[in-house]
C-alpha cells in the first residue's frame, strides 16, 4: 500500500513538474503579465497619451513636449512599477514637473485619461489598481500649486 501511494505521489510530482512551464506560461500571474508585458504597456501608454493630448483640460501642458520620448519614458516607468524587467532612467518626478504649475484638477484629469486608456486595452482591474497605487504617492512631487 505504501509503495503504491509513494509511487503515485512521485508520479504526480513528475507530472506537475512537467506541466509547470506550461501553466506559468499561460497563467497571467504577475501584474506585468496582466498588462500584456512591454508591448501591452506600450499600447496602454499610446492610448493614454492620445487621450491626454486631446483632453482640453490638460493638453496645453504638453504643447512643447517631445511626445515619442515621453511615451518611451512612461512605458519604462509603468513597466518598472508593474514588476517588469525595465528601468526608468529619466529625471525625478519633482524635477520633471517643477515649474509646470500642475494643480490637483490637472493631476486628476490625467489619471482619468490613464484609467480610460487601461480600460480601452482591457487591463484587469487588479493590475490597474496596482499601477494607480504606485503612481498616487507621486502626486506630492508633481502637483505644485
Ligand atoms: C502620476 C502622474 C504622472 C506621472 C507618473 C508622470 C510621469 C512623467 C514622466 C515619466 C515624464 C517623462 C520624464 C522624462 O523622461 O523627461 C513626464 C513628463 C511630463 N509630464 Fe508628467 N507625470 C504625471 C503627471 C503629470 C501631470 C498631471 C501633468 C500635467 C497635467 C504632467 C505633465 C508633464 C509634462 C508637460 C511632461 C514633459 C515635460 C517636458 O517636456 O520636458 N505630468 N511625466
Amino acid at each position: 500500500m505504501r509503495t503504491v501511494r509513494t509511487g503515485f505521489v512521485r508520479r504526480a510530482a513528475v507530472v506537475a513538474a512537467l506541466l509547470l512551464p506550461f501553466t506559468s506560461a499561460f497563467a497571467k500571474n504577475t501584474y506585468y503579465q496582466q498588462f500584456g508585458e512591454k508591448a501591452g504597456i506600450r499600447a496602454v501608454v499610446n492610448r493614454f497619451v492620445g487621450y491626454v493630448l486631446s483632453d482640453s483640460r490638460i493638453s496645453h501642458y504638453f504643447a512643447t513636449t517631445d511626445i515619442p520620448s515621453l511615451k518611451s519614458a512612461l512605458t519604462d516607468q509603468f513597466c518598472q512599477e508593474e514588476g517588469g524587467p525595465c528601468t526608468y532612467t529619466g529625471p525625478s518626478m519633482s524635477s520633471v514637473h517643477r515649474g509646470l504649475g500642475v494643480n490637483e484638477a490637472a493631476f486628476n484629469a490625467l489619471v482619468s485619461d490613464l484609467i480610460k486608456g487601461m480600460d480601452r486595452q482591457h487591463i484587469p482591474v487588479a493590475a490597474q489598481n496596482n499601477l494607480l497605487s504606485k503612481l498616487a504617492p507621486m502626486e506630492s512631487q508633481i502637483v505644485t500649486r
